[in-house]
């Protein structure tokens, strides 16, 4: 038996495209492991009324160690639509496999690297006196991954005791006379413990990877509590990596800055829904969808996934044109996490070559229209593009 068993997900759509193609490239490096597949996605939203059935979470409670490809999700009229005839109206309600995942296993830490690959045609170039530079992008992002904004509490029309809980507060003064059906709150919640976490691992990755600054993307002068409550929690850590800068910005400017220098920026902290956007931002400047990759991970179980979803408009082309790095760059940061850095460290060379040499790439990298015609305008479909990968190794 090998030494881990890894639970694989595909999921939908491209998900399903973009895995096997990770579990080529894990088998061609070297790496030994057993694979067990689980169920996700909105097939089983449709037949089970669950996107994430019991059966998956009872693997990933036995190995604690998943690759997942993405899902698609629809709207709450969609999901009432497509439920099996004999499941309707029975009271199932859609939830998001991917947030039930990280709660149930309170995959607390999501990490975002985007890093430039020298020689990729989608990296941000910036204008320089007559010319432009290319600036080298090399950031981490640490996102609280279970609380804040995507907490799930919330309400239209809260019940009574909530909106009497509210009414104490002197700012809820001027909605007091909003009609209850008018009224939606969603709250943003943080825990001391969960900042904590989040700013310790930071610390830590930034301390192992010799990142010289630490940056908390929040808005702490006007979400004083919860973003307050963040900055404290980094001011704390950071004592103990004296070598390390702590700054500070907002996420609003943040977004700003980005593109003026994000070659300043290294390991960024931020609460949830910040931290989407900023990570979604800083990939923008780094390949975009088709290199962005991501680990969730909590004390005892690790999920790892690119960050693009199933991209339904191309889940049926065959050959299959999109872009299999994100899904193997997650990969490697599953090989980090079981110690096998050695491994993701030839797997990074080796698209790092393929992308430098620039012969082979993905419709994305050739900024081709995606479709069925990129293939003959000189993209590479899906497999050549792994295939290429895997000869570099
Ligand atoms: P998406 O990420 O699936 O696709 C957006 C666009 O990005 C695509 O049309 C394509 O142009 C490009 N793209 C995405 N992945 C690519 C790849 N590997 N290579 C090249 N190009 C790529 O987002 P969209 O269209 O907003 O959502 C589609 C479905 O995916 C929805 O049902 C949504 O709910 C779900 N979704 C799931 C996520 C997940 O599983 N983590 C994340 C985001 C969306
Ligand atoms: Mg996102």
């Amino acid at each position: 038996m090998a030494k881990h068993t890894i639970v694989t997900m595909p999921g939908d759509g491209i998900g399903q495209t973009v895995l096997p193609e990770a579990l080529r490239v894990l088998e061609a490096v070297g790496f030994e492991a057993d694979y067990v597949h689980a169920d996700i996605g909105w097939e089983f939203w449709k037949s089970e009324g669950n996107a994430l059935p019991d059966r998956t979470i009872a693997l990933l409670e036995k190995h604690r160690l998943g690759l997942f490809g993405a899902i698609t999700s629809k709207p709450k009229g969609k999901a009432a639509d497509e439920i099996s005839p004999a499941l309707k109206d029975k009271g199932y309600v859609y939830y998001s496999p991917i947030v039930g995942m990280r709660q149930h296993f309170n995959l607390d830490v999501c990490i975002r690297p985007c890093r430039s690959f020298e020689g990729n045609p989608l990296n941000f170039i910036r204008r320089k006196g007559d010319g432009f530079d290319e600036p080298n992008v090399d950031v981490v992002i640490f996102r609280q991954n279970t609380e804040g904004l995507y907490g799930g509490v919330e309400w239209t029309a809260p019940p009574a005791n909530v909106r009497d809980a509210l009414a104490t507060h002197p700012k809820m003064k001027k909605f007091l006379d909003v009609p209850n059906e008018d009224l939606a709150v969603s709250t943003r919640i943080f825990t001391r413990q969960a900042c904590h976490r989040i700013c310790q691992e930071a610390f830590n990755y930034a301390d192992k990877f010799g990142y010289t600054s630490v940056t908390v993307c929040e808005k702490p002068n006007v979400i004083r509590e919860t973003s307050g409550m963040m900055e404290a929690e980094a001011k704390k850590v950071a004592a103990d990596f004296p070598g390390i800068a702590l700054w500070s910005t907002n996420i609003d400017a943040q977004m700003m800055w980005l593109t003026k220098n994000p070659e300043d920026y290294g390991v960024i902290i931020a609460g949830n829904m910040f931290g989407d956007i900023v990570s979604d931002g800083f990939a923008g400047l780094t390949g975009g969808l088709g290199f962005a990759c991501s680990a969730n991970i909590g004390t005892d179980c690790a999920v790892f996934e690119p960050t693009h979803g199933s991209a339904p408009k191309y889940q049926e082309l065959d050959p299959s044109i999109v872009n299999p790095t994100a899904m193997i760059l997650s990969a490697c940061m599953m090989l980090d996490h079981v110690d096998e850095a050695e491994k993701a460290t030839r797997i990074r060379d080796a698209i790092a070559k393929v992308i430098k040499d620039g012969r082979v790439g993905t419709y994305d990298m050739k900024k081709l229209r995606g479709g069925p015609d990129a293939i003959g305008q000189g993209a590479a479909t899906t497999q050549q593009m792994t295939d290429a990968i895997i000869a570099e190794l």
